[in-house]
């Protein structure tokens, strides 16, 4: 059985685990794909219980700030206490990254992450898509970028699904990621600051609220309200049917 662990702000990373699962199974692999969004991630005992009924365990994020968004950062480190804590044998794992302009982040630093936890790297995908912060119309760019990423995710998938190591994502992008990571730290932290509703379009039909990966979205006295919670994914801007959700300049 192969497990993924997937969070998606706006779908590019949806997309991608879905496709890699489809070539999974046309190889003959089980898998099952989870959302970590917090209405949706597994509670610690169905966690405990697919890490050890898994052969692989997938991770799959969109670059942030050249780096892994902060909610799978808890993510990793919640899995990483409960293997420990229940002695579990050493797992294999993968991990995916989608993004849209720098990945930087690379192999060498997620296998810092998983450094003496007995998760063992078998693959690093890395999976070029949109730019989900571009303001433009990316539809002729996202097709090229979703054919280009097809072939990689069938070609990581093969070696998934013979176990053998795929380690992709190298890069001279390690040194500019370092000064975008630097940069961005704060501002994804202090992002809810700058999110607000432009009054006049917003019709409170809620969607922004039940959609929130965070639920960091919330009324107080009847105003919608963001909290620090937010993970900066846009979702929320994507999703509004009136386009009320706005995001100053940080
Ligand atoms: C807050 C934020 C920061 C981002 N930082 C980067 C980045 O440093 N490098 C990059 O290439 N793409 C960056 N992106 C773009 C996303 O990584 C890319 O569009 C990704 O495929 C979105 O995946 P999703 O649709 O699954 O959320 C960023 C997106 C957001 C929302």
């Amino acid at each position: 059985m192969i497990s993924v662990f997937y969070f998606s702000g706006t779908g590019n990373t949806a997309w991608a685990v879905r496709r890699l699962c489809d070539y999974l199974s046309e190889r003959g692999e089980e898998t099952k794909l989870y959302s970590i969004d917090i209405k949706e991630c597994p509670g610690d005992e169905e966690l405990l219980h697919i890490i050890k009924n898994s052969d692989i365990i997938g991770i799959a994020y969109p670059i942030y700030g050249a780096n892994i968004p902060p909610i799978m950062i808890k993510f990793i480190s919640k899995i990483k206490g409960i293997k420990c804590k229940n002695e579990i044998p050493t797992k294999k794992i993968f991990m995916l990254n989608t993004f849209g302009y720098v990945n930087a982040f690379g192999p060498v630093a997620a296998k810092k992450i998983w450094k003496s936890s007995g998760f063992d790297m078998l693959a690093y995908i890395n999976v070029r898509l949109t730019d989900n912060t571009s303001n433009k119309d990316q539809t002729d760019i996202a097709k090229i970028r979703m054919q280009a990423a097809e072939l990689e995710l069938q070609k990581s998938a093969e070696a998934l699904a013979k176990k053998e190591k795929y380690i992709k994502g190298y890069g001279f992008y390690l040194l500019p990621g370092i000064i975008i990571r630097r940069i961005t730290r704060p501002l994804i932290k202090d992002n809810y600051k700058n999110m607000f509703i432009e009054k006049q379009l917003c019709n409170k039909c809620g969607i922004c609220i039940e959609n929130c990966t965070a639920q960091a979205i919330t009324y107080v006295n009847n105003e919608i309200i963001f909290t620090s919670d937010c993970t900066a994914c846009r979702r929320c801007l994507n999703t509004c049917p009136q386009k009320a959700v706005k995001q100053k300049k940080g």
